[in-house]
């Protein structure tokens, strides 16, 4: 089984970023732990700040892995483009957000990727990325 994580804008900087918000650990030092607890499944990872190159990249796999985890960032309440991507792929795609976004300003509260997504996660810190793949191998 292979697995693609996505993660959009700023989230190259998690660990320093917002620590009260987003904690204190970088994706570097998480996925490992990631992929040592699913050793069945080849994990492969992206990160990008820019929203084509996001979208590039999910088109270059989205017909041939198993599942996309897709933490869009920003990008999340801004892009129709991310939106029609998700829709072109064969791969279903979980949209996840560290934090939960219900509970912050107003305009986090819309997503324009959810209704392409099989599902969404959030609000689970970095453990919404593992709550993604249970779902994808479920
Ligand atoms: C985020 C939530 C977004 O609103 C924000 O722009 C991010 C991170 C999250 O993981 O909680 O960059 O997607």
């Amino acid at each position: 089984m292979k697995i693609l994580i996505v993660n959009g804008p700023n989230l190259n900087l998690l660990g320093q970023r917002e620590p009260g918000i987003y904690g204190t650990s970088s994706f570097e030092s998480y996925l490992p732990t990631l992929r040592q607890r699913y050793p069945d499944v080849e994990i492969d990872y992206y990160q990008s700040n820019v929203e084509g190159e996001l979208i590039n990249r999910m088109q270059q796999d989205g017909f041939t892995v198993d599942g996309i985890v897709l933490n869009a960032g920003a990008y999340t309440h801004t892009s129709i483009a991310l939106h029609d991507c998700i829709r072109s792929l064969k791969s279903p795609v979980i949209e996840v957000h560290i934090s939960n976004v219900h509970q912050r300003e107003p305009f986090r509260h819309h997503s324009y990727l959810s209704p392409a997504c099989r599902g969404v996660i959030c609000g689970f810190g970095l453990d919404s990325y593992r709550l993604a793949i249970e779902a994808l191998i479920g």
